[in-house]
C-alpha cells in the first residue's frame, strides 16, 4: 500500500525582481509537463508571501494519483483514462488502483474483495448512536458523524498494519453507514449486509430491502451505481480532498480526516451540487419549464441563481465524467423503459447554455453533477442521498491522498499565511468609556 511521491525534477529557475533586488526561484516539472515555481524559500529570503484566495494558482503537494488536464478535458487515475476505467473496471478495482498505484492482479483483487466483504458489518453498539439523530437529519452530517465515531471503536496505535485495517474497514463499512443513515430517516429497521452480494448490489440491498419481503437487486442498477462510483473516485486536489489532507497533516487519524472530507463535500458548490441540480430542474418545471428564462437569470449577477451542475475550477473545455454520464443516463433510462422529464429539461438547458455567449466566454460546461442526479433519481435513490453516493465514490480517493500525504517527506502541517487588513495597534478603551 502507499504511493511514494517522486521528487519532481528541477526545470530551471525564474527570477523575481523586488525592491531593486532579485531572487532566483527554482522551477519543478511534473510528469505531464506542468511547471511550478517553488516558493518554499520566498518568505525566508524576502519577507513576502504569495496571495492566492481559493488556491487557484497554488500547488500544495506533489501527487502521483490522478492527472487532470482541464483545458483538454482529460482525467486519468494512475495514468489510465477515465473512459477506459469506466468501461472496463469495477469500483473495487479502481479503489485498489488509487490506493496502491497499480491495477490489482486477479488474486490481489479477490483478496481485497473478500477482506472488504468480511468487514461490512458495524459494531452492534454502533446502531444506537444513529437513534439520537433527528429523523429529518440530512444523511451527510449523519455520515460524517458516523465515520468520526468509528474512531471511538478502533483506537489502536497507528502502524502500517492498523492503517491498512482502517482502509479496509472504511471501504467496507461506508455503504453500511450510508444505508443506515437512509433507513434512519425513514424510521425503517436497519438491514444487515449480505456477503453473497457484490459491493454495489449489497449497498442497494441495504438501502431498499425490508425485513418483510424479498428484495432482488436489479443488476442494471448495480452496474450503474458501480459506474457512478468509479467516476467519482478521485479528482486530485479538490475542496474535500484538500480538506482531508489539511486535517491529516496535523496527524489526525484517517477516520477523523475522512469525516472532515465528508463535511467539505456536502457544500452546494462541491458535491452538494448534484442535489441542487435536481432541485433546480424541478423548480424550472414547476415554473412552467421556461429554460431560457432560467439561463438568463443564471447570467444575471444580481440574481443568486447559478446554473447548478455547470462550471468547474479546472475543466475549461468539458468534464469527461459528464460526457460518460450523459450517455449512461440515456442507457439506464432506456434499459428501465423510463421517461424522464428532468433529463429532457437538462438537455434543453445544456443546449441553450452551450450556445450562449456568456457560458461560452466564461468556459462553463456541464460538470459531473449535472447528469449524476438524473441517474440517481432513475435508480430510486432519494434526492438527499445523492451527495452520500458521491461520498461512497470519493472515499478511495481521499484514502489514497491521505496515505500519500503521510508518506511524503515534504509534508508539513498545513498552515497558510494571511495578509492582515484589520486595525493596527490601538489603545484599549475601558467599557464605561465606550460610546453606545
Ligand atoms: N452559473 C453561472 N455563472 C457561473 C457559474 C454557473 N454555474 N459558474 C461560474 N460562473 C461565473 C461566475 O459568476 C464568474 O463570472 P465573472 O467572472 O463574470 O464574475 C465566473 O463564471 C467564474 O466563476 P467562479 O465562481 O470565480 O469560478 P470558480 O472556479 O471559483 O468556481 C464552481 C467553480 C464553484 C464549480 C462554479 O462554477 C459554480 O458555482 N458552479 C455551480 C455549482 C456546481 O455545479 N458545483 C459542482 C462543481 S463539480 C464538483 O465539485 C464535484
Amino acid at each position: 500500500m502507499a504511493h511514494t511521491t517522486k521528487a519532481a525534477p528541477a526545470a530551471g529557475t525564474v527570477d523575481l525582481a523586488y525592491d531593486g533586488k532579485s531572487l532566483s526561484l527554482p522551477l519543478i516539472k511534473g510528469s505531464e509537463g506542468e511547471i511550478g515555481i517553488d516558493v518554499a524559500q520566498l518568505r525566508n529570503k524576502t519577507g513576502m508571501i504569495t496571495f492566492d484566495p481559493g488556491f487557484g494558482n497554488t500547488g500544495a503537494c506533489r501527487s502521483a494519483i490522478t492527472f487532470i488536464d482541464g483545458e483538454r478535458g482529460i482525467l486519468r487515475y494512475g495514468g489510465y483514462p477515465i473512459e477506459e476505467l469506466a468501461a472496463k473496471s469495477s469500483f473495487l478495482e479502481v479503489a485498489w488502483l488509487l490506493i496502491n498505484g497499480q491495477l490489482p492482479t486477479r488474486a490481489e483483487l479477490e483478496t481485497f474483495r473478500s477482506e472488504v466483504t468480511l468487514h461490512t458489518m458495524v459494531h452492534q453498539d454502533f446502531g444506537p448512536s444513529f437513534e439520537g439523530f433527528p429523523k429529518d437529519a440530512h444523511p451527510m452530517p449523519v455520515c460524517s458523524a458516523a465515520v468520526g465515531a468509528l474512531a471511538t471503536f478502533y483506537q489502536q496505535p497507528e502502524t502500517e498494519q492498523s492503517i491498512r485495517d482502517t482502509v479496509t474497514r472504511l471501504i467496507a463499512k461506508m455503504p453500511t453507514i450510508a444505508a443506515y443513515s437512509y433507513k434512519h430517516s425513514l424510521g425503517q429497521p436497519f438491514i444487515y449486509p449480505r456477503n453473497a452480494l457484490d459491493y454495489c448490489a449489497n449497498f442497494l440491498h441495504m438501502m431498499f430491502a425490508t425485513p418483510c419481503e424479498e428484495y432482488v437487486v436489479d443488476p442494471v442498477l448495480a452496474k450503474a451505481v458501480d459506474l457512478l462510483l468509479i467516476l467519482h473516485a478521485d479528482h486530485e486536489q479538490n475542496c474535500s480532498t484538500s480538506t482531508v489532507r489539511v486535517v491529516g497533516s496535523s496527524r489526525a487519524n484517517l477516520f477523523a480526516s475522512i469525516a472532515a472530507g465528508i463535511s467539505a463535500l456536502w457544500g452546494p458548490l462541491h458535491g452538494g451540487a448534484n442535489q441542487q441540480v435536481i432541485e433546480m430542474l424541478d423548480r424550472i418545471e414547476a415554473d412552467g419549464g421556461d429554460v431560457r428564462a432560467f439561463v438568463d437569470r443564471a447570467k444575471d449577477k444580481k440574481d443568486n441563481n447559478r446554473l447548478m451542475g455547470f462550471g468547474h475550477r479546472v475543466y475549461k473545455n468539458h468534464d469527461p465524467r459528464a460526457t460518460i454520464l450523459k450517455k449512461a443516463c440515456t442507457d439506464v433510462l432506456g434499459a428501465k423503459g423510463l421517461a424522464s422529464r428532468q433529463l429532457e429539461i437538462a438537455m434543453k438547458l445544456e443546449a441553450i447554455a452551450l450556445s450562449d455567449d456568456y457560458f461560452i466566454s466564461h468556459k462553463l460546461y456541464p460538470n459531473v453533477d449535472f447528469y449524476s442526479g438524473i441517474i440517481y433519481k432513475a435508480l430510486g435513490i432519494p434526492v438527499n442521498m445523492f451527495t452520500v453516493m458521491f461520498t461512497l465514490g470519493r472515499l478511495p480517493g481521499w484514502i489514497a491522498q491521505w496515505i500519500e500525504m503521510r508518506h511524503d517527506p515534504d509534508t508539513r502541517i498545513a498552515r497558510p499565511r494571511q495578509i492582515y487588513t484589520g486595525p493596527t495597534v490601538r489603545t484599549y478603551v475601558p467599557i464605561e468609556a465606550r460610546s453606545a
